[in-house]
């Protein structure tokens, strides 16, 4: 997958890496978060770094994670292999004499504890012979987070952070950017696991602007053999409201379809492509945004917020109140103003809602597709 734009992403990351500083990028689903990894990745021997991404999903041990990372750094560095070489050489001499001492990397994992294994790697890492620096882009550490959680328990999340944390003030060489779609800072607040990710520098990665998205509508239009008329673009984008790449893209995919080959997409053909996104078949592509709720978080935390989420989507302005609100959600139970400006911050940072600009204390869905799409699937 080519990045289109994210240009002063990547500088900004860049100049923070320059700085020395780890980063965290909490991002919604779907913004391009994987995407900028391996640009950066890509870009990463012109910088000076040896950089590589971990993609941590689907496993439940941190054996497993760091197994994974000696794998990327063998198979995708220029002289990875030899690196890791030099690094089962040490380890072996330091576990001389115990039972662990034998065998490549993956049987010294196997036989170390975890910690010590990673010590001695990252160690050996910062202590790069031509002084450059590593980056380690880990993608999708909450989901790693969360199956250590389901696992193993709270303290075992706990300890692993903590370690990281440990590791990242000790071996400054080795640069960490985690990316997290969401989970995470779920997680972390609700287990006030903050601390372990306190010494990072916040990276909110934003949807694309109007200007980029025009240009990056046009972009897929044109690689469908189709231009993209800016007043459809335009159309697009205010029906979109939040300019997320992967719903632009798949508007303009289907656009490009209501459109014969060789012409213009114009408003029309547009206005077809946006309906069609809210169709049956089309349905899985929102999906997530319902999954997150329901996996992330426990009840009555998880009735409130799809309550919440109703009452906005069902308003016919398409917005509500704090009070109105806070009425629906005391319908039940008992709701205090606190607990509800602490629902709006949850769904305010996981993407769903943005307070409005017109008037004071009221929110909204932040992508009027999902509200509609909300509208259709969840509420009805
Ligand atoms: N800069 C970009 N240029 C072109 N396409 C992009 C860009 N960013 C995202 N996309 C499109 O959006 C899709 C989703 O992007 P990506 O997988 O990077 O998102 P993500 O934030 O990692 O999502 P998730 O949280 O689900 O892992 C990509 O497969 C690609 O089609
Ligand atoms: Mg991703």
């Amino acid at each position: 997958m080519t990045c289109f734009d994210r240009d002063t992403d990547s500088a900004r990351l860049w100049a923070h890496f320059a700085k020395g500083r780890n980063v965290l990028m909490l991002a919604p689903r779907r913004i391009g978060k994987t995407v900028l990894l391996n640009r950066l990745r890509d870009e990463s021997e012109a910088k000076g770094y040896r950089a590589i991404v971990l993609d941590v999903q689907g496993f439940r041990e941190e054996k497993a994670f760091f197994q994974q990372m000696c794998a990327v750094i063998q198979e995708e560095i220029g002289f990875g292999a030899s690196v890791l070489a030099t690094f089962t050489e040490r380890l072996r001499q330091t576990l001389k004499g115990s039972d662990a001492a034998g065998g490549d990397w993956r049987q010294l994992l196997l036989h170390t504890d975890w910690r010590e294994f990673a010590r001695h790697l990252l160690s050996h890492l910062n202590n790069d012979k031509e002084g450059k620096p590593w980056l380690v882009l880990l993608d999708e550490i909450p989901i790693f987070a969360l199956a250590l959680l389901e696992t193993h328990g709270m303290q075992r999340v706990h300890d692993f952070l903590y370690t990281l944390r440990q590791f990242r003030q000790a071996y400054p060489n080795v640069r960490w950017l985690f990316t997290g779609s969401i989970g995470m800072d779920t997680v972390a607040r609700r287990n006030s696991l903050e601390g372990a990710l306190n010494d990072f520098e916040p990276y909110p990665l934003k949807p694309f602007d109007a200007d980029t998205a025009t240009r990056f509508l046009n972009h897929i239009a044109i690689a469908n053999g189709r231009h993209m008329d800016p007043a459809a673009a335009q159309h697009i984008i205010a029906r979109l409201g939040w300019l997320s790449p992967y719903y632009l893209e798949k508007i303009a995919e289907e656009a490009s379809q209501q459109a014969a080959s060789g012409q213009i997409i114009e408003a029309a053909d547009a206005d077809n492509a946006v309906e069609a996104m809210l169709g049956l078949d089309k349905r899985t592509y929102w999906s997530t945004w319902r999954e997150h709720l329901d996996r992330n978080f426990p009840d009555p935390e998880q009735t409130h917020l799809f309550s919440l989420l109703a009452t906005i989507a069902r308003s016919p302005q398409g917005y509500a109140s704090h009070d109105t609100l806070l009425g629906e959600l005391n319908r039940g139970e008992s709701v205090g103003v606190g607990q509800l400006r602490a629902y709006l911050d949850t769904l305010e940072a996981d993407g769903y809602l943005v307070a409005c600009d017109h008037a004071d204390n009221c929110h909204r869905f932040r992508m009027g597709l999902l509200r509609d799409w909300w509208l259709r699937y969840v509420v009805a």
